[in-house]
């Protein structure tokens, strides 16, 4: 009987996963061992003791805690190498103690706006709050003292999180995940012609596209837009704005089809966050670079740390007239343009969000970090945009770093 039970999980579970030997294998015997591997056999009270259990308290449609998933399953579809964590959102899962967690996770968008009495009652020296956010401090500051020792965790795109979730992830020749990191060395990378690139760029005959839905943000990074744009226009070019903010469409269903615009036709991406917080630097990059456009990068983050020298622009550093020029330079001149790809034949990058921020970091910590953690004290504080203690409590919006509050017209 038992066998039976077996033989026929581990042919649902090759079909589930039919990647690795090895996986399988881990798989089948633990399938033996343990019914919950496999979700239709998840039910509470046959859960083991080697798991560690989180309740998602709040914020399970956010990103990314939307990526777990419930159970165990996105970790072993995800051939994490740790799987032995469980994810609920259900609160009754210990007959409504959430005490009995190893950690519950918090959506920081969503925590943000609770009360008080909208947080556990109890909590247990065991456990561990663990704050998520991939969203930037600066749009979602988390200021009311109630949090002030709250949080012994932080999971956010910030590269001195307890668990970094950043959204880009660089990897060396060898496939090693050397970044982003916040002292990033960058090998020298030398002469590069890639012909490849200089045919594409022979098509990319308009200079700059972006995409972009949000029209009024605080980084009032769409000043910026339009005065490049202007800037440009002397010279022959343009910035085309795609979507709501701007007059060329891309409907969301079509989105494909402006990625191959993009590729096929740009040389240049803006990829301009919504506001100014240290490290927020999200997915814009990943536009850009899939689709062989030099990213234009404005935010507050060090993008040293994130991308190798000479690889992008940075709006922070150049007024948009400035940066106008420097665009037409690349725009007549072809080798220019292959010379900001120059660092792919050193180092690779991916999007971590679908994979590794979802494994091993969380894991590892759930398991093996001493606690209490040592900036237990002060987690929240890091997320708060305001300097000092007196002012952190506050909800006032605050004006734009100086450095950014205003250009030279042109
Ligand atoms: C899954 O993990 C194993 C062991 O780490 C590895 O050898 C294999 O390549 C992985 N498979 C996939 C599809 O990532
Ligand atoms: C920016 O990051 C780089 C790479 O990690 C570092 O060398 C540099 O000192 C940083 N600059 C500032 C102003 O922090
Ligand atoms: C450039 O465009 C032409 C005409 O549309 C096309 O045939 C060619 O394949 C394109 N070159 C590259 C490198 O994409
Ligand atoms: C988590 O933080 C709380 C509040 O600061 C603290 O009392 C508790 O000991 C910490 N737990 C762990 C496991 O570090």
């Amino acid at each position: 009987m038992a066998t039976c039970i077996v033989l026929t999980l581990s042919i649902i579970w090759v079909q589930f996963v039919n990647e690795s030997d090895t996986l399988v294998q881990e798989a089948i015997e633990n399938v033996g061992k343990d019914l919950r591997y496999v979700d239709v056999y998840r039910t509470a009270d046959k859960l083991s003791e080697n798991l560690k259990y989180m309740l998602i308290w709040s914020g399970a449609e956010n990103a990314p805690l939307s990526y777990f998933g419930t159970g165990q399953r996105r970790f072993i579809e995800k051939n994490c190498t740790n799987i032995n964590c469980y994810v609920t959102t259900d609160r009754s899962f210990f007959n409504g103690d959430t005490t009995k967690f190893d950690a519950i996770a918090f959506d920081g968008r969503t925590i943000a706006k609770m009360m008080k009495s909208q947080l556990p009652k109890r909590r247990s020296q065991h456990q561990k709050f663990i704050y998520f956010n991939m969203e930037s401090a600066d749009n979602y500051p988390l200021c009311s003292a109630y949090f002030d020792d709250f949080f012994n965790w932080t999971a956010t795109y910030r590269l001195d999180s307890d668990i970094p979730l950043p959204y880009i992830q660089i990897r060396d020749k060898n496939g090693k995940v050397v970044g982003p990191k916040k002292d990033m060395k960058w090998e020298d990378m030398g002469f590069f012609k890639d012909e490849e690139l200089e045919l594409l760029k022979q098509n990319k005959t308009k200079a700059v596209a972006w995409f972009v839905s949000n029209c009024e943000t605080r980084s009032s990074r769409e000043k910026y837009a339009f005065k490049l744009k202007n800037a440009l226009y002397s010279f022959g070019f343009s910035v085309d704005i795609y979507g709501k903010c701007g007059p060329f469409k891309c409907p969301r269903h079509k989105e494909n089809t402006c990625f191959s615009l993009l590729e096929r036709d740009y040389a240049f991406y803006l990829s301009f966050e919504n506001s100014f917080a240290e490290d927020y630097v999200t997915e814009k990059i990943l536009t850009a670079l899939q689709h062989k456009a030099v990213p234009i990068v404005r935010g507050g983050a060090n993008y040293s740390r994130f991308l190798p020298p000479g690889s992008y622009f940075d709006a922070s550093k150049l007024t948009p007239y400035v940066m106008a020029s420097k665009i037409v330079h690349v725009m007549t001149n072809t080798k220019y343009y292959s010379e900001f790809f120059r660092w792919w034949s050193h180092y690779s990058y991916r999007d971590p969000s679908q994979s590794d921020n979802i494994c091993a970091q969380l894991l590892v910590f759930l398991h093996t970090m001493p606690s209490p953690h040592r900036r237990h004290a002060d987690a929240a504080q890091l997320l708060c945009r305001y300097e000092s203690p007196e002012a952190r409590h506050c909800a006032a919006p605050s004006p734009p770093p100086r450095a950014f509050a205003s250009f030279p017209a042109v």
